[in-house]
């Protein structure tokens, strides 16, 4: 990989203060890496915490408001994301999208207004395993994206893609490497369609089951720039091994 590879852990709903002793190691595993941008993204609650304890590593949250703020009980706006200490946060995770009907026009919204706040973004998008066995996966998520991409000028600058299949998160089950690769490129090619050249400054990560045993292959297929991490990222341990991965394919 010739750009700086980006490795986001994405905690989900999982984490206590207790939890703050692994951000720690994963913050001093991270000062071996020097050539590896890493991130988190803890759930709202820990965001004010974990930036306080680290200094090495981005902080990041899982989802944000399209207003930035209101009558909107139970939600959280990219000013208040950024306010906690945050630098960036994710938006339209699968899980997102599936359990609380997230739409590419409202995933769009929001990574919109996470940018206008000042965050990066971490945009996702993925093909569930029927529309992967439809043959129509590359059409599929290329059209997700057309419909989620931020529009503003200061689109492409903040913004990183993560193609992860439904299919394979959680699963322990992951892509080939060639349809990964293949992959890549057709968001690629989408990310230079809607931004001109400012569409290869995107990194384009890989996510879904990435463990401490495929990321260096995964890591290594064609526009592959870095990965988003589920479980894999809850222990510093395993989280520090695909660090490790993608320094070592960086050098
Ligand atoms: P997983 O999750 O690594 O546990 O498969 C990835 C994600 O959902 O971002």
């Amino acid at each position: 990989m010739s750009i700086t590879p980006y490795i986001v852990g994405n905690w989900k709903m999982n984490g206590t203060r207790a939890m703050l002793t692994e951000a720690r190691a994963i913050d001093r595993a991270a000062k071996r890496f020097p050539g590896v941008q890493v991130g988190i993204a803890p759930p709202f609650t820990l965001i004010h915490q974990l930036r306080e304890e680290v200094t090495e590593i981005g902080v990041g949250a899982q989802d944000c408001h399209v207003e930035g703020s209101g009558a909107f009980t139970g939600d959280i706006s990219g000013p208040m994301i950024l306010d906690a200490g945050a630098d960036f946060t994710i938006v339209g995770h699968s899980e997102r999208r599936a359990m609380h009907g997230e739409t590419d026009e409202l995933v769009r919204a929001k990574a919109e207004a996470a940018q206008a706040a000042g965050l990066g973004v971490i945009l996702c998008v993925g093909e569930t395993e029927a529309e992967r066995d439809s043959g129509r996966a590359e059409e599929i998520v290329t059209a997700q994206l057309e419909g989620s991409l931020p529009r503003t000028e200061r689109a492409p600058y903040k913004l990183s893609v993560a193609y992860e299949p439904v299919w394979a998160i959680g699963t322990g089950r992951v892509p080939l490497v060639s349809d990964v690769g293949a992959m890549h490129r057709a968001i690629r090619a989408k990310l230079l369609e809607v931004y001109g050249a400012d569409g290869a400054e995107s990194r384009i990560l890989y996510g879904g089951s990435v463990n401490a045993k495929n990321a260096a292959e995964l890591l290594a297929a064609d526009e592959v720039g870095g990965a988003l991490v589920g479980g894999a990222s809850l222990s510093a341990e395993s989280f520090a091994a695909i660090m490790g991965a993608a320094g070592a394919g960086s050098e």
